[in-house]
């Protein structure tokens, strides 16, 4: 029997499981890493804080946290210009710095919100992406920790939403055809599981 057109839709999916091991590696990597420091991991709303609630228990380590909010500028946000919403809530003088992102894609807003970090002189400046989408890759961004590499399909779960819904689901799909999805996107993704 045939796929439904929904199904035929999906493309990667990375299920709950695979997400938590990898996310268990990268803590353990970092704990590592910054033995014997207290590492500020900054989140930028809303994408990333799925990821983060996961990552900072997989930390063990005396973490802290702090969130960003930002807008995109221009056209599907392709200026690269982004504009801050809700700043950070201290100074990250002299902290170790994590910014923690869902996924870069092009690499304009990460390479932007470095520059914006490094000039506030934190003590080291570093960048954690639970997704990469390398082939969109329009400036090349200093990625030290990564969860998985994925091919150009737009995604959603796990923090990833698409116009605001699906951040819930458990796994991470990937759309290969976004006009179906588009059409019925709760056929596409299924059961929230
Ligand atoms: P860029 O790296 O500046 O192109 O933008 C990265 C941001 O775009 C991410 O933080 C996401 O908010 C959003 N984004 C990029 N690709 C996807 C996707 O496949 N699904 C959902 N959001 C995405
Ligand atoms: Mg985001």
């Amino acid at each position: 029997m045939e796929d439904a057109p929904a199904a035929n839709a999906v493309g990667i999916v990375l299920s709950a499981d695979e997400i938590a091991q990898r996310v268990t590696d990268i803590g353990a990597k970092i704990a590592r890493d910054y033995q014997g420091r207290s590492p500020l991991l900054v989140a930028v709303l809303k994408g990333s804080v799925v990821f983060l609630a996961d990552l900072v228990r997989a930390i063990d380590l005396p973490v802290q946290v702090d969130f960003m909010s930002i807008s995109s500028y221009g056209e599907g946000g392709r200026s690269g210009v982004v504009r801050i919403l809700k700043d950070l809530s201290a100074s990250i003088e002299n902290e170790d710095v994590i910014l923690v992102e869902d996924i870069i894609d092009t690499g304009l807003t990460v390479t932007y919100l470095l520059a914006t970090l490094r000039a506030r002189q934190p003590h080291s400046l570093e960048v954690c992406a639970l997704l990469d989408k390398s082939v969109r890759r329009i400036i090349e961004v200093p990625l030290k920790y990564k969860g998985f590499d994925i091919p150009d399909e737009f995604v959603v779960g796990y923090g990833l939403d698409y116009q605001g819904r699906y951040r819930n689901l458990r796994s991470i799909i990937g759309v290969k055809d976004m006009e179906t999805f588009a059409a019925g996107p709760d056929e596409v993704v299924g059961p929230y599981s």
